[in-house]
């Protein structure tokens, strides 16, 4: 075994590393070996110095070794697992899941929390009244047989050098490096056992990767890690360059996926969860594409995507009238309010993660990992870059604790959107496809 400290050394000076020099740190410090402190120091000297493609594959492999594996070997559909990089009223595992059950496919979905200014999906599921994340391997691949589709909680077992290396790169500022992200991103999808994996790797101000370029590079260290491992991979690169869907909350985002799962809700959320239940369709059940699109519609307009959701979320022992009644269902914030536009002219820029961060203040996310969240409170905005605004006209609502919460939040929103006398460009949903 490598001394962390000399691994360390080699790393700041801009040495390559070998992979039993990676493996030394990874598993030492999953181990509780190494310190933080060196574990740190790794993590800002990789940061800083770059891993080349060894390298990432090495990180990536010692994480994978850290832990558990989840075969999925007793779920006989085809079997898909999608991911994303994290963003901004990012709802689509909440509507991909159930509509690829209920278009014969499977998915076994490991989520994570919100940190920093991105939501989480288990945060959302968890607002609906009896939603338990925490699903054992065996429940959660007898769910995944039964019902089609099941979104739980990473378990301690699988991975665990990301779950301690993630939690240290959040709070020693070493989160958005391309060989970082995607060793940690492609540890957790290898380490389940699919037939495909799906990434949705986002660009804009409301994601890591503050460009479309930076995200191309990290969707192509992403599927060349697949390639590596000899697994089927696509990654489409996505605009975050403002908010996905229209609520950014929990409760929110589940009423706003019910109404996308129902047909009821066209938008940027719905138009990128069908442009992956389409991919799935055509890698997995080898539909024709223009076909997959049509069947996925048709899964959300027959109401048969909605049912598996409401399948998935009994199974989960959550109440599964939220299908019906989800604002009834749901718990609701003590004020809420409309979010009213201050300027007049056309919506041109969001800041995203501006947005993030003031559901976050409301009570929506966590500033630090393992504080509660407030699922009823959060920020639903209508306007889409392109919009025409009118001052003192409502672009959405906030859903707050009191009045003075509600106030600050309408400012914040305010302050983080660019509005222009010129009609500006509606940007793409989605830059580009890579696959593997
Ligand atoms: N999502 C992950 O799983 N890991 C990262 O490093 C960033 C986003």
């Amino acid at each position: 075994m490598a001394d962390a400290r000399d691994v360390v050394g080699r790393k700041r000076d801009g040495q390559p590393l070998t992979e039993d020099e990676i493996r030394s740190v990874v598993l030492g410090y999953a181990r509780e070996e190494v310190p933080d402190y060196l574990a740190s120091a790794f993590l800002m000297a990789a940061f800083i110095r770059g891993l080349d493609t060894d390298e990432t594959v090495a990180l990536t492999r010692a994480m994978v070794d850290s832990g558990a594996t989840l075969p999925l070997d007793g779920v006989s559909r085809p079997k898909v697992d999608k991911h994303s990089t994290g963003g901004v009223a990012d709802g689509v595992t909440l509507v991909f899941a159930p509509l690829a059950a209920s278009l014969g496919m499977a998915v076994a979905k490991l989520s994570g929390r919100g940190l920093g200014h991105t939501g989480g999906t288990l945060d959302k599921l968890e607002a609906i009244p009896g939603f338990r994340t925490e699903l054992s391997p065996q429940e959660l691949e007898r769910q995944v047989e039964e019902v089609g589709c099941a979104v739980a909680a990473q378990t301690k077992d699988l991975v665990p050098a990301d779950g301690a290396l993630y939690a240290l790169r959040d709070a020693t500022a070493t989160v958005p490096s391309v060989p970082l992200i995607a060793a940690s991103v492609m540890s957790k999808k290898l380490a389940v056992g699919t037939d495909l994996i799906l990434l949705d790797v986002k660009a804009g101000s409301g994601a890591f990767m503050k460009t479309p370029e930076e995200a191309d590079a990290l969707a192509a260290a992403c599927v060349d890690l697949a390639r590596g491992w000899g697994r089927s991979a696509r990654a489409a690169v996505t605009d975050m360059s403002q908010p996905l869907g229209e609520s950014v909350g929990n409760a929110l985002d589940i009423v706003e996926a019910v109404e996308v799962l129902r047909g009821g809700r066209p938008g940027r959320l719905a138009d990128l969860t069908l442009e992956f239940a389409a991919a799935a369709q055509v890698a997995l059940l080898k539909t024709d594409p223009t076909d997959a699109r049509r069947r996925a519609e048709e899964a959300l307009s027959s109401g048969e995507a909605l049912e598996s959701f409401r399948r998935m979320v009994e199974a989960q022992g959550g109440d599964p009238s939220v299908v019906d009644d989800p604002v009834a269902v749901l718990p609701a914030a003590p004020v809420a309010v409309p979010l009213d536009a201050d300027r007049t002219g056309y919506l041109a820029e969001v800041d995203a993660e501006a947005v993030g961060r003031t559901a976050v203040a409301l009570g929506a996310g966590r500033r630090r990992k393992g504080d509660p969240i407030d699922p009823s409170v959060g920020i639903v905005l209508r306007a889409k870059v392109g919009d025409r605004l009118e001052e003192g006209k409502p672009i959405g609502e906030i859903h707050a604790r009191d009045e003075k919460f509600a106030a600050a939040a309408s400012a914040a929103v305010n302050a983080a959107l660019t509005v222009t006398d010129s009609r500006p460009e509606r940007p793409p949903l989605v830059y580009r496809w890579r696959d593997a």
